[in-house]
């Protein structure tokens, strides 16, 4: 059966939720700290933020609207507006290429949140509560180093993932982010208060705050600008699959900017709460990966009341992990259903192609290393420029302005403008950019 035609959210709130289900996970509390640590900190935030508000935020409208419009699962949706528009079958690559790309991302994606599994269990047992710093840190090193252990933590994640999918999307998802999302955020709010006291936290506040573009590299600004999207879970079409359930005339300008603040909060928290301990304990913002997985331990073993309050941080962090997870999984498995597949084998076929994926990642480093970087600061900008691109010029106006619901007031052209024009000139000039383009003209003259 088509579900899409029939089911929406109870509310643009459960909506709301969802979205931010999607968009706050792994990348909020995990990769946005460790990335601004290996790239420099303040600078690095500072186009982070730009690339959201300019790009993230009106691409994050785009794929709503052209979700709600189409009501199908991304392929279908762009199909069917683009013959409505009298437009090439050819739109339909791009919610094709996002599911392959959803599919990448959870390859690696699991393996990150199978850490945060065993780290809830570990934190339960206890063998963090007043270890110092270097077992802390030994740990996560012993945890990389053994396949057997992360294809364990790895496989349970993928079918959690899986079990959810299978379930249906509103009732599984619905009910879980509802009570979830907002123990996260009183959660990060009280490390945040925990780093404040304990931690070197006017440090941690220069390191990612101060701007010093000197230490901005071209790749950087490119990872800052992947990261925009990854963490809104756009480009891919996952937005474009829940906008598929969005509730009939609600405007979608105000709920993307409630998303994206949300969103965004939550990772600066993530980064507030991490950094002051990281100079607090002479540790390198620089680690890379194990940033999350060494600080925060280290908060809670010098914490009364660490050992429960640890485990059920990172029972959060592994659930905020599933809520974004189900939506990397869940386009490809409306596609299929629409195809006339069941729900359930469609699930476990596609989880199980990720869950393989998985595998590998965990044991070629470089593999990891490749999805993540291939995804998201490749596939996911251009999929986000293509659907701008879709939106603004090839909709009629007309068709977009009654399908945002937003009646076209100065919001709706502001929003028309950054799309043509910005997001779209945006992203071009961050690829050039990486490419070292401009420094090789700055040579030359
Ligand atoms: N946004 C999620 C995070 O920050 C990851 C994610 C979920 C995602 N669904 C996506 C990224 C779709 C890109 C596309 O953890």
């Amino acid at each position: 059966m088509n579900q899409a035609a029939s089911i929406t959210w109870k509310s643009r709130w459960t909506f709301i939720l969802a979205a931010t289900g999607s968009a706050v996970g792994l990348g909020n509390i995990w990769k946005f700290p460790y990335i601004t640590g290996e790239n420099g900190g303040g600078a690095f935030v500072l186009v982070y933020l730009a690339c959201i508000l300019c790009i993230g935020i009106p691409v994050m409208i785009a794929e709503i609207m052209a979700g709600r419009a189409g009501r199908s699962n991304p392929i279908h949706s762009m199909l069917s507006l683009s013959r409505d528009a009298g437009g090439s079958r050819a739109w339909g690559v791009v919610g094709a290429v996002g599911m392959v790309a959803g599919l990448m991302t959870m390859m690696f994606y699991s393996v990150v949140a199978g850490w945060a599994l065993e780290y809830v269990f570990q934190s339960a047992s206890g063998s963090y509560s007043g270890a110092p710093a270097e077992e802390i840190e030994a740990h996560f090193g012993n945890l990389l180093s053994s396949d057997g252990q992360q294809f364990i933590w790895h496989s349970l994640f993928s079918l959690l993932t899986a079990s959810v999918v299978a379930a249906g999307v509103t009732r599984g998802i619905g009910k879980a982010v509802e009570i979830l999302m907002p123990l996260l955020l009183i959660f990060l709010l009280l490390l945040v208060g925990y780093s404040a006291i304990n931690g070197n936290f006017k440090a941690g506040l220069h390191f990612m705050f101060d701007t010093d573009f000197s230490r901005l590299s071209g790749n950087a600004v490119l990872i800052a600008m992947g990261h925009a999207f990854f963490t809104l879970s756009l480009g891919m079409g996952a937005i474009m699959a829940y906008g598929a359930y969005f509730p009939g005339h609600a405007s979608i300008g105000k709920t993307v900017l409630t998303i994206a603040a949300l969103d965004t909060g939550i990772a600066l928290m993530a980064g507030m709460a991490m950094f002051p301990l990281v100079f607090a304990n002479d540790l390198t913002p620089g680690q890379g990966p194990g940033l999350m997985f060494v600080t925060l331990p280290i908060a809670f073993s010098n914490m009364s009341g660490g050992v429960f309050f640890g485990s059920l941080f990172f029972a959060l962090v592994s659930i905020a992990a599933l809520s974004s997870s189900i939506s990397l999984i869940e386009p490809g498995v409306a596609w299929m259903e629409k195809r006339g597949w069941r729900r359930v084998p469609s699930t476990f076929l596609l989880g199980g192609i990720a869950w393989a994926g998985g595998v590998a990642s965990i044991h070629y480093g470089a593999v990891f290393d490749a999805l993540d970087y291939l995804t998201a600061n490749i596939m996911l900008p251009i999929g986000g420029l293509l659907i701008a691109l879709f939106v603004s010029w090839r909709l009629p106006r007309k068709v977009v302005l009654d399908e945002t619901g937003m009646k076209g007031g100065p919001a709706f052209a502001a929003w028309y403008w950054l799309l043509r024009y910005i997001a779209p000139i945006g992203i071009l000039i961050v690829f050039l950019h990486s490419l070292g383009l401009f420094s090789a003209l700055g040579a030359l003259f």
